[in-house]
C-alpha cells in the first residue's frame, strides 16, 4: 500500500470562524466558499444565530447577515470549541450582550481564567467558577488596555482584538511569540482599525464593516495527516490543492522538510491576504530533529501528528516547550505518549513536551481518543503503519474538525 493522488480539503477552520464572526460586523449580506464542514465551526454559527445573526448554510457555502446582536435567551452552548468560546467572549463584549457560555466535559476543563482576566481589566464584568465554563458575560462599557499575553495563544489574541472593536479608546497587544495571525490578515482585507506591526493595535470600530464574499483556503492542519501518511510510507507521493500556507500555520510542512521528507509548494499565491499554494509531499528516509519553544505556535495542532512521523524516524525527536499541549481538547501530550507505548513506541513523556525514539516495528491496538478529533486521526494514520490497524475508542470526534477524513483517506490509499 502507498499514498497517492491529487485531493483539495475543506476550508480552514480558523479562518471559517473568523470568517462568521467578522461578517457579523457587516451590515449586509457575506458570502464565505469552503467553509469548514466540521462541528467546531458549526457552534459558532449556533451561537452567532442564538445572538441574532443568522445564517445559511448550502453545501460548503455559508450565507451570513451582519447587523444587530441580541441578548441570547438561553446558555451559548460552544460544544468542544475552544476557538468559539474565546472569540465569541471577546466579540459580544465588545457589543454589550450579556450571555452564558457552557460547552462539554472537554471545554470545561479547559482554561478561560486566559480571557476572562484581560476582558475584566477591560471592564466586562465576568461571573465565572474558577475560571471555568459555565461563565456570564455582563459588560459594561469596555475600556482599551495594553495587553501582553502570558501565553502564546492566537485565541487569547483574537478574543481580545475582537473585544477591542467595541472598547473606548485604544488596545495594544504585544504578544512575546507570534501566533496565527488571521485575525490580523481579515481585519486588513476588510478595513477594520487594526494595524500590526509586531504590536497589534486596535482602536474602535465607528462603523459597519462593508459586506464581503471570501473563499476559505483549504486547512493545512488536515492536509498534515495526509501528507503526514506519504511521508511515512514508501514510495508515497501525495499533491494537496489550495492549502492556507500563512507563514505561522505551516510549521508542520518545514519540520516534515527538516526532518528529510519531500516537500515542495507550488502555484503560490494569495487569496483575501492569505498566502495559499499547492503541496506536494513523497516518502524520502526520515530523521530525528529538536522541536523547541519558538516553533511550538506554529505546530501546536500538528504535534500529535509529527509524534507519528517522528517512530520512523532514524535518531531521537525532542518536542520542548509545548506545555499548552496539555491544555488543548485534551492532555495530548498524556495521550500520544500512551498511545504510542501501547503500539510499542519507545517514547519519554515530559512535563512540557516528549521525546520519541526511532521504532520499526509497531502494533495495532485499541486507541484511546479522549473524544480528541486530532488524536483520533493522529493514530489513524499511525495504524496504517501496522498489519491490521488501529481501532478507535470514539470515531466520531474526528467530526470536530473534519468530517470527511476517512473518504479522502480511503481515496489516497492505493
Ligand atoms: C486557534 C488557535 C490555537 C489552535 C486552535 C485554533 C485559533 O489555539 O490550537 O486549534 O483559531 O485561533 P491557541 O491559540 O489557544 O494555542
Amino acid at each position: 500500500m502507498r499514498i497517492k493522488g491529487e485531493i483539495s480539503l475543506p476550508g480552514d477552520k480558523s479562518i471559517s470562524h473568523r470568517a462568521l464572526m467578522f461578517a457579523s460586523l457587516t451590515d449586509g449580506e457575506c458570502v464565505i466558499h469552503n467553509i469548514s464542514t466540521g462541528e467546531d465551526v458549526e457552534s459558532t454559527r449556533k451561537c452567532l444565530a442564538e445572538c441574532g445573526i443568522q445564517s445559511v448554510k448550502s453545501g460548503n457555502t455559508v450565507r451570513i447577515k451582519g447587523g444587530v446582536f441580541s441578548n441570547p435567551d438561553k446558555p451559548l452552548n460552544c460544544g468542544n470549541s475552544g476557538t468559539t468560546i474565546r472569540l465569541l467572549a471577546g466579540l459580544l463584549a465588545g457589543k454589550r450582550i450579556t450571555a452564558e457560555f457552557t460547552g462539554d466535559d472537554s471545554l470545561a476543563k479547559r482554561p478561560m481564567s486566559r480571557i476572562i482576566d484581560p476582558l475584566t481589566e477591560m471592564g466586562v464584568v465576568i461571573e465565572s467558577i474558577n475560571g471555568h465554563i459555565p461563565f456570564t458575560i455582563k459588560p459594561k462599557e469596555l475600556n482599551g488596555i495594553s495587553f501582553v499575553p502570558s501565553v502564546a495563544s492566537a485565541q487569547v489574541k483574537s478574543c481580545i482584538m475582537l473585544a477591542g472593536l467595541g472598547a473606548i479608546g485604544q488596545t495594544v497587544i504585544d504578544e512575546n511569540v507570534k501566533t496565527r495571525d488571521h485575525s490580523e490578515i481579515i481585519s486588513k482585507e476588510l478595513g477594520a482599525p487594526v494595524s500590526s506591526n509586531g504590536t497589534i493595535s486596535i482602536n474602535p470600530l465607528s462603523r459597519p464593516l462593508q459586506p464581503f464574499e471570501i473563499n476559505v483556503p483549504g486547512d493545512p492542519s488536515s492536509a498534515a495527516f495526509f501528507a503526514a501518511a506519504a511521508a511515512l510510507i514508501p514510495n508515497s507521493s501525495i499533491t494537496i490543492k489550495n492549502v492556507l500556507a500563512n507563514p505561522t500555520r505551516i510549521g508542520f510542512f518545514q519540520v516534515l522538510k527538516k526532518m528529510g521528507g519531500g516537500v515542495e509548494w507550488q502555484n503560490m499565491r494569495k487569496e483575501c491576504g492569505e498566502s495559499v499554494g499547492d503541496v506536494h509531499v513523497f516518502w524520502e528516509p526520515l530523521n530525528g530533529i529538536d522541536i523547541t519553544s519558538e516553533l511550538v505556535p506554529s505546530v501546536i495542532d500538528e504535534l500529535p501528528i509529527i509524534a507519528v512521523l517522528a517512530t520512523q524516524a532514524d535518531g531521537p525527536t525532542t518536542v520542548s516547550g509545548a506545555e499548552e499541549l496539555r491544555v488543548k481538547e485534551c492532555d495530548r501530550i498524556r495521550a500520544v505518549c500512551e498511545n504510542l507505548l501501547a503500539m510499542g513506541g519507545e517514547v519519554i513523556e515530559k512535563k512540557d513536551g516528549f521525546i520519541i525514539n526511532q521504532c520499526n516495528t509497531l502494533y495495532n491496538t485499541n486507541i484511546k481518543t479522549y473524544r480528541d478529533h486530532r488524536i483520533a486521526m493522529s493514530f489513524t494514520v499511525a495504524g496504517l503503519l501496522t498489519d491490521a490497524r488501529n481501532t478507535l475508542d470514539d470515531e466520531d470526534c474526528i467530526n470536530i474538525s473534519f468530517p470527511e477524513f476517512h473518504k479522502v483517506l480511503t481515496q489516497v490509499m492505493g
